[in-house]
């Protein structure tokens, strides 16, 4: 990836550079990050950071993932860093990483909902370092996920256009994001360590990194502050349903009787020739929960945005590898039950 704006072209940096100017000023700029695209203001502007909360109709007790460039502003942000954030920071960012800390007082209520803690992130992706690098150094980017409250996250400056173009001051085309899942999000509380939202560090990878066991927070609809939390999210409109290999052959045929077009969504090799036949439409996703979490949004989107009724998509493999992938499966699926 990266790292340099040397990299970036001359065309992209001035974009980058007006940008910044917008986010100093009070501005709304959605940008490119290697998960998912942000919907950012100035962390240390309460009206810039309201403005988020509306365009994305996003609950104000629904904190902001802040965004800082260097680690030596972690400081700056975050009070008490206990051992293991530091050493996560020191082997993650910049990464799909998020941790829960303590925050400090540079950092507003308008931002953590009104909590304590602060959630925070080095992004790696360049246009996002970039950005970071040429706001003034006493700032930090806002942002949550550049989608309206409750849907499916971008991937692309597309996917944003769709959902905000004229809402937003700007937006930072940044190509497809790497990731393609949100960042996975730590807690720390004592001596326990948690994982609130799995994404694209594995806990097995964090485990070796803190060299003691971590937990994992289910679906629990009361941690009614982490959005991502609640089971009804990441939803497309179109209802999605999750079934095992026979059961989702069964049912896609079922719905094509009752001329319904489900689009089928598989991983496995299960056969699927007779589809073509039918009115359902076939999707195979890649069989590595890496790059089938790169793609899984931008398939739900175009999904969601064409004629089909159902998106029927294949339970993926009950592996560790797969938890953030299922995690945004199962929340998909529960708006629509
Ligand atoms: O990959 C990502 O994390 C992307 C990119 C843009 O960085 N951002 C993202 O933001 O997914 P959002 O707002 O869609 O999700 C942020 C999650 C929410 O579930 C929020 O509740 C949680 O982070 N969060 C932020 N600050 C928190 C805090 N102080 N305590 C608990 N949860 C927090
Ligand atoms: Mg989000």
């Amino acid at each position: 990836m990266m790292s340099h704006e040397e990299k970036i072209n001359p065309e992209k940096l001035e974009q980058i550079a007006a940008a910044a100017e917008l986010l100093n000023t009070g501005g709304v700029v959605a940008f490119p990050t290697e998960t998912v695209y942000g919907l950012g203001a100035d962390a240390t502007n309460p009206v810039a950071v309201k403005r988020v909360y509306n365009i994305k109709q996003r609950p104000a007790n629904h904190p902001l993932i802040v965004h800082i460039g260097n680690i030596a502003q972690l400081e700056h942000w975050a009070l008490d860093i206990p051992e293991p954030a530091r050493l996560l920071a020191e082997r993650f960012w910049p990464g799909p990483l998020t941790l829960i800390l303590k925050r400090s007082s540079k950092i507003s209520n308008d931002v953590t909902g009104g909590q304590d803690t602060i959630g925070i992130r080095i992004p790696a992706h360049p246009v996002a370092q970039a950005l970071l690098r040429m706001i003034n150094p006493d700032k930090a980017v806002a942002a949550p996920s550049a989608n309206l409250y409750g849907r499916i996250s971008p991937t692309t400056a597309a996917h944003v256009h769709a959902a905000l173009y004229g809402k937003v001051d700007m937006i930072l085309d940044g190509g497809d994001c790497e990731v393609g899942l949100e960042s996975t999000i730590i807690a720390f509380k004592h001596e326990d360590i948690a994982v609130l939202r799995p994404g694209g560090i594995s806990v097995s990878a964090i485990e070796s990194i803190v060299n003691q066991p971590v937990a994992v927070i289910k679906n629990n609809a009361s941690s009614i502050r982490v959005p991502g939390a609640l089971p009804a999210h990441y939803a497309p409109t179109t209802p999605l349903q999750l079934h095992q290999a026979s059961k989702l052959l069964q049912t896609a045929h079922q719905l094509a009787q009752q001329n319904f077009r489900p689009v089928v969504i598989t991983w496995s090799e299960i056969d699927t020739s007779e589809f073509s036949s039918t009115h359902i439409e076939h999707v195979r996703m890649p069989r590595d929960p890496v790059n089938y979490g790169k793609c899984l949004y931008a398939t739900l989107h175009q999904y969601d945005q064409t004629a089909c009724d159902y998106i029927l998509v294949e339970t993926p493999p009950a592996l560790p590898d797969w938890l953030a992938v299922s995690d945004r499966l199962q929340r998909a699926s529960q708006s629509h039950k």
